[in-house]
């Protein structure tokens, strides 16, 4: 029996796993003590719970506790990577690569150090949402420090060659830094075989509670150090002060270890589930899969309809079906994603794209409910366009313009 509303928005955000909320609940009004406060067993029991959680965290990537520091969530760590490699390299260069497609969040951080006197260098991409090693050789400079990459893409699913650009970078002596809120978990991730000196994690999208994230910072080879940007008690080996966040750390450390353990099963089943999707998806005339050749996270598929209006399309199903027609950070925003126009689509075919992404509930009958509704709002809307021209697939013409 179908549930609704039916949820294919795990890019978005997933459902904190019912093992996850069971493991912090204890941390909320039992060991509720301040982890800073040592001098006491309630201080002691917070504080062994984030050891513990620190070593699930760095076992999922092949790191070691003592280079994963805890924060508010993905942004903040973007934010302290970019900032805080800035601030303390700037002597050596001023220069940062980073990519068109990348998250609004290192975007916006790279605009902000560009204010600060940063030069910053945003890569294109192929059609297929790809950047090569060699255009990341070529964009390196004598003053280049940080190249900070979108390790798997939230619109697309799009998987960078993150090794192989990792090598290019340590040729020239920077640094490379990943965000891997969406790739954390549905793939193996090993920071010393990747190369990857840090790396942006985020709890929401790993079945962990929202507001809670990771950073991981490389130790040796080579050691990477970091200027705070959040000042105060020294908290997190006095990269990121504030009172620990107990009972979200210990979700976040217990998401993981789930993650760990399942990732590979549930990557296959997810692929399956897709496979279905698509295959339902693609039936609908004049559709086609963005970044359909690169590789992908298996669970999420960016399908454009041509000649609809997504935002209007799914107005008439989006009390049934959760699903996205971009990131859910620029959701609000109301111009087209940035990531497919980076692509090579058009801004008519970026809006008239749908980003679907399964998880850990969806299942084969949602998976069918999902095709059947979104074939027929898309066949209602395209009948209801006089502008749209079956045969030749585009609106031939503005709508407004056929009218008069
Ligand atoms: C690729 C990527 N980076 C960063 C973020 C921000 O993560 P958080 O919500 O934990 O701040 C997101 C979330 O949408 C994301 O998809």
């Amino acid at each position: 029996m179908l549930k609704f509303p039916i949820y294919a928005d795990y890019n978005a955000t997933t459902p904190v796993d019912k093992l996850v909320l069971e493991a912090m609940l204890p941390y909320f009004t039992q060991h509720f003590g301040n982890a800073a406060s040592r001098g006491h067993i309630m201080g002691l029991d917070a504080d062994e719970a984030i050891i513990n959680a620190r070593k699930q965290v760095a076992n999922l990537i092949g790191a070691t506790d003592k280079e994963i520091i805890f924060t508010s969530g993905a942004t903040e760590s973007i934010n302290l990577a970019l900032k805080g490699v800035f601030s303390l390299y700037r002597t050596k260069g001023n220069h940062i690569i980073t990519v068109q497609t990348a998250h609004k969040a290192m975007l916006e951080s790279c605009e902000f150090i560009e204010k600060m006197g940063g030069e910053v260098t945003y890569l294109p991409v192929d059609k297929n949402g790809l950047v090569s090693p060699a255009v990341v050789e070529a964009a390196m400079k004598p003053t280049t420090i940080l190249v900070a990459l979108l390790h798997a893409n939230n619109e697309t699913g799009v998987i960078q060659p993150l090794r192989e650009i990792s090598k290019v970078v340590h040729r020239h002596g920077a640094i490379v830094f990943s965000d891997a809120a969406q790739a954390i978990g549905k793939i193996k991730i090993q920071v010393d075989d990747d190369g990857i000196d840090l790396m942006a994690i985020s709890a929401h999208k790993i079945y962990g509670p929202k507001g809670v994230g990771a950073l991981y910072i490389r130790r040796k080879n080579p050691r990477v150090t970091l200027a705070p940007q959040i000042h105060g008690g020294g908290h997190e080996r006095g990269l990121r002060s504030g009172t620990q966040n107990v009972p979200g750390i210990v979700g976040l450390g217990h998401a993981a270890m789930l993650c760990g353990a399942e990732m590979k099963e549930e990557s296959l089943r997810l692929a399956a589930l897709r496979a279905r999707l698509e295959k339902g998806l693609l039936e609908i005339p004049r559709t086609f899969i963005n970044g359909k050749v690169a590789e992908r996270l298996t669970h999420v598929t960016n399908i454009c309809f041509e000649g609809i209006d997504s935002g209007t399309v799914l107005n008439g199903f989006n009390r049934k079906i959760a699903i996205s027609t971009g990131s859910a950070c620029s959701s609000a925003l109301p111009s087209p994603s940035h990531v497919l126009q980076a692509m090579g689509l058009t801004a008519q075919e970026a809006s008239a794209s749908f980003r679907f992404s399964l998880g850990r509930f969806s299942t084969e009958e949602e998976v069918d409910y999902i095709v059947e509704q979104v074939q027929l709002h898309v066949g209602m809307y395209r009948a209801q366009n006089p502008a749209w021209d079956e045969t030749k697939g585009k609106i031939i013409k503005d709508a407004a313009m056929i009218e008069k």
